[in-house]
């Protein structure tokens, strides 16, 4: 925790997560620290301002015009007196009045008022966080520098599935704290998993990747503060706490996620084991068995690693090296060839790189290169993370 980050408001919203920020309080006072809470007229539907106050040790406050509380402390004198103000839950309608500016209650005209980091962990149902008008919003707030913590997949109050759950208050008391993580408020794109490449309605080509690096890599660097954006093929995985995470199947649809998300990514880790070819057609009634041997005529796919390190303002951009002879050689070649940052390359084959728990990497850049020893992928991903952190800081 920095020297400076002493004091937290917690601003909580008319939501049913409201009754979590009873334990994110609880949990900001175990470690030290001293809490005041404001909520919203809405939030008090939820859960009752006597609550936070025993939680605290400070009155709650609700309204803007309250005479006693602004003769103790005024609000302006609170905006001031806050280190970090954080928002939990974040209702919809809450992210839309400060993206506008509006101070039409307490919460929002403190957030206005604050220059302190501001951070929320939105809460809705998961039709209005992905919502054109929200996403809007969104933008412009971490546009602004706000530091979105979750919104998390799963099941909701109102028993759909989807994004829009609270993230724990747990993970809202690591980010307030480990606000200068290696990654903190940076964004990172990173692909994972195989492509599907069908042959006909029944039949694909594809290969062997579980996702299972690339999954800990974003966690990895959710861990360490950045906003991820997942990018996965067909796999067998749950995504890790606060990463947004889009599915796809095939090698262009890759693409076109990646594509459509990149605007603004700073950093891009390709680690997908993406097709290099797909069949030139894909049948549209299953290939009967009449023939003794079928010939397929294979078209390349697009190289996405390679168009994402070409862009003009290109994100700083890691590659994956699966090779099954020739390591050093031809990690070299790719690094050259796609015009990335930094390249990690791993046998393959053999039991080794795809599919299995563990795994090593040698990882090369053009000032240097590291072996990272054999080792379970989660703690990989973490050295990984570390080692790209320090290339970056040298750049
Ligand atoms: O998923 P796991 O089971 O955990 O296995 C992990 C892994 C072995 C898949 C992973 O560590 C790995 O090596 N991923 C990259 C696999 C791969 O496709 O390597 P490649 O050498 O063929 O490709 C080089 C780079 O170009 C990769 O970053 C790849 O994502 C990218 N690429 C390749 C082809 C293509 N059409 N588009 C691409 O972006």
């Amino acid at each position: 925790m920095s020297e400076s980050m002493k004091r937290v408001l917690v601003g909580v919203t008319g939501g049913i997560a409201a009754y979590k920020s009873c334990e994110l309080v609880r949990l900001l006072v175990k470690r030290g620290l001293d809490v005041r809470v404001v909520l919203t007229p809405a939030a008090t539907r939820f859960v009752t301002p006597l609550s936070f106050q025993a939680l605290s040790g400070h009155p709650a406050r609700v309204e803007l015009f309250d005479e006693a509380h602004e003769a103790a402390m005024g609000h302006i004198e609170l905006a001031r007196w806050a280190d970090r103000v954080v928002v939990a839950p974040a209702s919809a309608d809450f992210l839309a009045r400060i993206a506008h500016g509006h101070a039409d209650d307490l919460l929002a005209t403190l957030c206005l008022a604050s220059e302190a980091p501001l951070f929320v962990a939105p809460a809705m149902n998961h039709r209005m966080w992905l919502h054109p008008a929200t996403q809007d919003n969104v933008e412009r707030l971490r546009g602004r520098g706000v530091d979105f913590v979750g919104p998390e997949e799963g099941g909701q109050a109102c028993g759909e599935e989807g994004v829009g759950r609270m993230a724990e208050p747990r993970r809202i008391v690591e980010r307030l704290l480990d606000g200068d993580g290696l990654f903190a408020g940076r964004r990172v794109m990173v692909t994972a998993g195989p492509t599907r490449e069908p042959l006909d309605p029944v039949r694909y080509i594809s290969n062997r990747s579980s996702g299972r690096m690339g999954f800990a890599l974003a966690e990895a660097f959710a861990r360490e503060g950045a906003e991820v954006t997942l990018v996965s093929g067909p796999v067998a995985l749950a995504t890790p706490a606060g990463v947004r995470r889009i599915d796809v199947e095939t090698a262009r649809q890759m693409r076109d996620a990646v594509f459509q998300a990149l605007p603004g990514q700073e950093f891009f880790i390709g680690c997908a084991a993406v097709a290099d070819y797909r069949p030139e057609r894909e049948e549209r009634r299953k290939i009967k068995k009449s023939f003794d041997i079928l010939e397929l005529k294979m078209r390349r796919n697009p190289d996405i690693l390679a168009e994402v390190a070409a862009q003009p303002a290109a994100p700083f951009t890691l590659g994956f090296a699966a090779e099954t002879e020739d390591l050093r050689q031809n990690a070299l070649r790719k690094l050259e060839e796609k015009g990335v940052d930094m390249i990690a390359a791993n046998r393959v084959g053999d039991g080794m790189g795809f599919e299995v728990e563990r795994n090593e990497l040698e990882v090369f850049w053009k000032g240097g290169r590291e072996r990272l020893p054999y080792q379970g992928k989660d703690s990989l991903a973490r050295r990984l993370v570390q080692l790209m952190a320090s290339v970056v800081a040298e750049e």
